[in-house]
């Protein structure tokens, strides 16, 4: 596999940096929460791909099924002689390979490009494609907008963005219409993506999705604690914290949190500052919306997009959209 690595040099460092300033911020609010780009980091990763696979998490067994039969569709669909399939956040090549393998099939040329912040992603992502002499892979290291912008630089082909896994539900309402715009913005009217999204179903399945009978979301989540303290000199004691995901009907998503199980106060080394936290007091980490058929068909229409099918598994679980871009959309 090709790498083409966009990050400048001194990436570590605000990378670093960033993390801290999101720390401060987050812990002196008066409802202290952090960001949950922050639980990638290797442990997390590592972890993530466990729950991936855990029985409990339906998400991406249901996501596999569903792409397993789409893969046979989309490339007559969308029909090109060449194409290049972009996939943002490396995953570990499972489900894109189905998809990639169906262009192939079809006498398609494919140029798979994954972009990931993450070179130790890629590198994991490589393992597990098909080698083909119709197939180019090209692993772009950078954050999605710069590997987008990049790739537009660089190629004419139609594209096709893989945007799976529910990543989208990690967004607020307003951070998904920004990205999704965003990502219009790279792309041309030939172009299509292809977009997971977790249903609203009954709790008791969302909340034993993201209470794995494992521990390992539990890990997962107590993993930022670990983090910060390798990372900024914190001095938190994971054993007086526990872990609490719930799905909260209100805003239509699971959230996950940090409860301090008593009264004290942890200093951090590096912002040479002590956060007090009082018993029983949450962090928030995450929230992971869930959608219904209308509201993904009005994120498309109100963001440039033109529903081209959804595609769903039996159980009406998840659904992965495959838009096509709408240049005209805006003179509406
Ligand atoms: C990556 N993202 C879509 C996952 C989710 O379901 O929100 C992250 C996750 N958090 C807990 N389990 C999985």
């Amino acid at each position: 596999m090709k790498l083409t690595n966009l990050l400048v040099t001194n990436n570590l460092n605000e990378h670093s940096e960033a993390f801290a300033i999101d720390v401060l911020t987050g812990l002196s609010a008066q409802k202290k929460s952090i960001p949950a780009q922050y639980f990638y980091d290797d442990i997390g990763s590592e972890l993530f791909q466990k729950i991936s696979q855990h029985p409990d998490y339906y998400l991406t067994k249901t996501e596999f099924s569903i792409i397993e039969k789409a893969a046979l569709h989309i490339p007559k669909m969308i029909q090109s002689s060449e194409i290049d399939i972009i996939e943002l956040g490396a995953g570990d090549g499972h489900k894109s390979k189905l998809l990639i393998d169906g262009f192939l099939n079809n006498g398609c040329k494919v140029n798979f490009y994954p972009i990931d912040i993450s070179e130790k992603a890629m590198q994991l992502l490589g393992e597990n494609l098909s080698i083909d002499t119709n197939l180019a892979i090209h692993g772009v290291v950078a954050d999605y907008f710069s590997g987008l912008n990049y790739l537009k630089k660089i190629s004419n082909n139609k594209k096709l963005v893989l945007f799976l896994g529910s990543n989208i539900g990690n967004f607020n309402q307003q951070q998904s219409g920004d990205f999704l715009k965003k990502l219009w913005l790279t792309l041309n009217q030939s172009d299509h993506l292809l977009i997971g999204y977790d249903l609203k179903k009954e709790a008791h399945t969302l909340n034993k999705a993201y209470n794995d009978s494992d521990g390992l979301t539990k890990a997962f989540n107590m993993n930022l604690l670990n983090r910060m303290n390798q990372e900024l000199g914190g001095h938190f004691d994971p054993a007086k914290f526990e872990h609490y995901g719930f799905y909260n009907p209100t805003i239509e998503a699971m959230e996950s949190h940090l409860i301090s199980l008593e009264k004290q106060d942890i200093y951090i080394d590096s912002l040479e500052k002590s956060f007090h936290f009082d018993a029983f007091e949450p962090v928030h980490l995450e929230s992971s919306y869930k959608f219904t058929v209308a509201e993904i068909n009005n994120l498309a229409t109100h963001n440039g997009f033109k529903v081209v099918q959804h595609f769903s598994d039996v159980n009406d679980y998840f659904i992965d959209s495959l838009w096509q871009v709408h240049k005209d959309f805006a003179a509406e």
